[in-house]
């Protein structure tokens, strides 16, 4: 097993498109990375290169403790899984299996017994004699991790595995997948743009923009000290609540005031960004953060009367747009809340959990994010 160090990584395509720009990221033996982010940040460019599919333009990768930049694909000791599992259609699940081990002149017993363990892990060992067009999307992607599984790789890295299967398989392999990583405990480096994957297979999640790192921590840093907004924006369903804003202090007292607010922030946060005094700023509060008015009465400030412009009932929770001006606020409800669309309805902020971001950089002014 080994851990995989990005070092200040670069890649421009030969027709000068500049992708990624000097990433560094160290990955931890046996841990779970997830690199996450939308679509042409260059998760898939930054994965190629730890594979050695892409040519690395600068800097490097290592692989243990094994610089490999210069090393074949083939000799670096990965698998990759990738979107379109890409089986042979005339192989049986078993020869698809083992065809890699086979080119290796693995001994057949050997082979054997590596496909037997590979399909036992992933539930497969029934269908070994199948072929891929007998198979479900599901049971085809457990293939190709199988295929991969048989390697015994020191790393394994998938790019977007579950994006062909429906919503409700892509729940059922995530499971599978984090369970083969606990089994595992190889070091994993999974590709994908959806929030709620990184979140919950991620041990730590690497949050990409532009061919730029933008945080990289564990799901729970990451939802509540995002390092800037765009990290702030991107994890979590729906999505926080980012203002304009701007910060006044009255005495000792600290305001954020927007178009429609005027919040009294707590004063341990308050402290913390004294020196932004009059400064514009976005402040950040998540859905869950807005509460109806009825859960607390007593408050005495933090709350606003709004149109409510659309509710969408999502069974368990519900969930409140309200459209003030030229902003928009989300909140998270409690489904035995009575409100209909079109009502007013008086809302409380609880600004115990907002977040601070700076106007111009958009960091967050309340919270260090923690270096790698
Ligand atoms: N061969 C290429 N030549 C030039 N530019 C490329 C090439 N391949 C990718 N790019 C560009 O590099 C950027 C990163 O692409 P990449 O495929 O790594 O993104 P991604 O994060 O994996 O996106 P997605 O979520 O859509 O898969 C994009 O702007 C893309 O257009
Ligand atoms: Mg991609």
């Amino acid at each position: 097993m080994a851990g995989v160090r990005l070092e200040k990584i670069e890649k421009t395509y030969p027709n000068g498109f500049k992708a990624v720009h000097g990433i560094d990221l160290d990955i931890r033996d046996g841990e779970f990375m997830v690199l996450v982010g939308p679509s042409g940040c260059a998760k898939s460019t930054t994965l190629r290169m730890v594979a050695g599919l892409e040519e690395i333009s600068g800097g490097k990768v290592l692989i243990g403790d094994r610089l490999v930049n210069d090393v074949e694909p083939k000799d670096r000791d990965i698998a990759m899984v990738f979107q379109n599992y890409a089986l042979y259609p005339h192989m049986t699940v078993y020869k698809n299996m083992s065809w890699v081990l086979k080119l290796k002149k693995k001994p057949a017993d050997e082979i054997d017994r590596r496909v037997r363990q590979a399909a036992d892990i992933l539930g497969l060992t029934d269908m070994l004699d199948r072929k891929p067009k007998q198979l479900s999307g599901g049971q085809m992607q457990r293939v190709a991790v199988g295929r991969a599984i048989v390697r015994s790789p020191k790393v394994f890295l998938f790019d977007e595995p579950l994006s062909n299967l429906d919503a409700k398989l892509r729940v059922q392999m995530r499971v599978e997948i984090s369970r083969l990583h606990t089994k595992l405990k190889n070091t994993m480096i999974y590709v994908t743009h959806d929030q709620v994957e990184a979140m919950t297979m991620g041990d730590r999640i690497c949050v990409m923009e532009l061919g730029r790192i933008k945080q990289v921590d564990t799901p729970t840093n990451l939802y509540r000290y995002p390092a800037n907004t765009f990290v702030a924006g991107f994890i979590g369903s729906p999505s926080m609540n980012i203002v304009s804003a701007r910060l006044n202090f009255d005495g000792d007292t600290c305001y954020v005031d927007s178009q429609n607010l005027h919040l009294r922030i707590p004063d341990d946060i308050g402290k913390k960004v004294r020196q932004y005094d009059g400064k514009a700023i976005y402040f950040g509060i998540r859905p869950e953060h807005i509460h109806a008015r009825e859960t607390n009465p007593e408050a005495a400030d933090n709350f606003f009367n709004m149109e409510v412009s659309v509710v969408e009932n999502m069974g368990n929770e519900v969930y409140l747009y309200f459209t003030p001006g030229n902003s928009q606020y989300i909140a998270r409800i409690d489904p035995d809340i009575p409100v209909r669309s079109g009502d007013s309805h008086e809302m409380w902020l609880d600004t115990n959990y907002i977040h601070l971001f700076d106007g111009e950089t958009k960091e967050n002014l309340i919270y260090k994010p923690k270096t790698q």
